[in-house]
């Protein structure tokens, strides 16, 4: 017996990385599954959606650019025709955003973070949440970052949008609790390939060369030293290693917050840093 069978989830993002391993998760855990992300329906079903079924789940895949209001709502009207309901939400999807410092950054630039990072909550909750609060049920998981509790040097758009998330999160986990729908955040840590592209965007900014090698070689050390700066040294002269925090914890984590295992929680912001204490 599955954590969410019965279930009905919408995971936001879903064609990669944390969201492709909370989609796979939450299926195999027995909830039926839609699938969106901006890529072509044909990528995300051959990429995700055909090996959810080959695994036995059930799974629709949409092509959905979550900024956009419309596509959202038929994201959501076709999952309710399809699936009959809605209880879960993944609001997976995140951009990274430019690279630069604010007084070198677009306006567009700027607002393009804050609509695929903020608005896509607020459109994604929006539509879902006039069923959850007639079924008095619900479970919402926001993706912010270990980078929505501390800055992330020239990256102002995506760290505010970071933020925002744990905002949105603990305001509307307020609003509502009385409909018995929970509202938590995940908070993951760096990922190699992402602190790659970070890396090469901030080298490129500053005119610099980029060796990709050297950063693989050094990226291990790096998370070692951020974590004796930001954990204390002890946790890593005490021996506690991870190979960075990758998306399978994430996952993980996102299947105990979808389910009724952690019913009394809502509001809060989880970190899986692999022993990073923002
Ligand atoms: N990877 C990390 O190191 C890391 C660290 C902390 C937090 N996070 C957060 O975790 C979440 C997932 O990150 P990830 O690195 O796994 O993502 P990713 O970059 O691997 O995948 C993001 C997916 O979102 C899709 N997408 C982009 N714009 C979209 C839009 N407008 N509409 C629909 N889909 C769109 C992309 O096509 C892609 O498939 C994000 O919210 C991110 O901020 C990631």
């Amino acid at each position: 017996m599955g954590k969410l069978d019965g279930k009905v989830a919408i995971v936001t993002g879903a064609a990669r990385g944390h969201s492709e391993a909370v989609a796979r998760r939450f299926a195999s855990e027995g909830a039926a599954v839609a699938i969106s992300d901006v890529v072509p329906v044909e990528v995300l079903e051959e990429q995700v959606g055909s090996k959810i079924r080959d695994a036995g789940g059930r799974v629709i895949c949409f092509q959905t650019d979550v900024s956009d209001e419309e596509q959202v709502n038929a994201m959501v009207e076709q999952t309710l025709a399809q699936f009959g309901t809605v209880d879960i939400l993944a609001n997976v999807v995140g951009i990274a955003g430019p690279t630069k410092d604010v007084w070198d950054m677009s306006l567009a630039e700027w607002k393009r973070t804050l609509d695929v990072n903020l608005d896509s909550l607020f459109l994604c909750c929006k539509a879902v949440l006039p069923v959850m609060i007639e079924k008095r049920y619900g479970k919402i998981i926001n993706f912010s970052s270990g980078t929505g509790k501390q800055p992330l040097s020239h990256r102002t758009p995506y760290a505010t949008s970071k933020m925002g998330v744990i905002g949105f999160t603990r305001t509307l986990a307020a609003d509502v609790g009385q409909y018995n729908i929970n509202v938590n955040a995940i908070c993951p840590g760096s990922h190699q390939e992402r602190s790659l592209e970070l890396a090469q965007g901030r080298a490129e900014y500053h005119g610099e060369q980029f060796d990709e090698d050297a950063f693989r070689q050094r990226f291990r050390e790096q998370q070692r030293n951020e974590k004796a700066v930001l954990a204390g040294r002890w946790l890593a002269d005490e021996g506690f290693s991870d190979s960075g925090s990758g998306s399978e914890d994430a996952a993980a984590l996102a299947v105990f917050l979808a389910s009724d295992d952690s019913s009394s929680m809502t509001g809060q912001d989880i970190n899986t840093g692999g022993g990073v204490m923002w």
